[in-house]
């Protein structure tokens, strides 16, 4: 990470990654519930990035040092804002350990993928809502409150944070990329391959009167 970004830019950056890792794990959901192929183990690589990356290195981050500031600056420990981020990271630990237990079975019944896909789905509203709160109004009101001198000694400690767990850091970062390309490679090849079909089916039949609205009776669009 850019030591020349201060430690709310360093975080949002960070959050920005996980946007991109949870697109990849809408896109996994997707397959799951259109029947599609999904190894178990690849469940595995999400939650060896969320747990590393997003929990450990980046809620570490938040707990044990800007929380800590915040609450020396006088924010309360056990409600308000940073209570409800402690809650909403435990939940997020909780959906990731369901994640990994389905992740660790040899195959999955159907009611495995359905369970999977309910616990995906709820992992991604949750996570992208906290980073929402966070990015508005967590991190602002931070910086707002907490004193030049607090914000100097945090940003010495996140600094220190980064250098000591740089190379965890560097692999977690690589796959989550890793997953992220592939998994938009994945959509592609899948919208490309819907395309396709609804053009083979497209020249085989009529649309009718409703070509002309740019909506075909097999329910795709961009026929017009
Ligand atoms: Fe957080
Ligand atoms: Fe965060």
């Amino acid at each position: 990470m850019n030591t020349t970004l201060n430690t709310f830019e360093i975080l949002m950056a960070e959050h920005r990654l996980f946007v991109r890792v949870l697109g990849a794990l809408e896109t996994c959901a997707q397959r799951i519930e259109s029947g599609g192929e999904v190894a178990p183990r690849e469940l595995l690589r999400f939650v060896e990035f969320f747990r590393g990356y997003a929990d450990r290195l980046h809620h570490g981050k938040e707990e044990d040092l800007l929380f800590e500031a915040m609450i020396e600056a006088g924010f309360p420990r056990e409600a308000g804002p940073l209570a409800v981020m402690r809650i909403e990271h435990e939940h997020g630990r909780a959906l990731v350990s369901f994640l990994s237990a389905l992740g660790k079975k040899p195959a999955w019944a159907a009611s495995d993928r359905r369970a999977g896909l309910e616990a995906a789905r709820e992992f991604c509203a949750l996570l992208r809502g906290h980073i929402q709160k966070e990015d508005r109004v967590l991190y602002p009101m931070a910086e707002q409150r907490l004193p030049d001198e607090a914000q100097q000694k945090l940003a010495g400690a996140v600094q220190a944070h980064l250098q000591s767990h740089g190379a965890a850091e560097h692999d977690l970062l690589e796959l989550g990329l890793a997953l992220a390309k592939e998994w938009a490679t994945r959509a592609r090849l899948r919208a490309t391959s819907d395309d396709e079909s609804h053009e083979s089916h497209g020249s085989q039949e009529s649309h009718g009167s409703q070509e002309s609205h740019g909506t075909c009776a097999c329910g795709c669009r961009s026929h017009s």
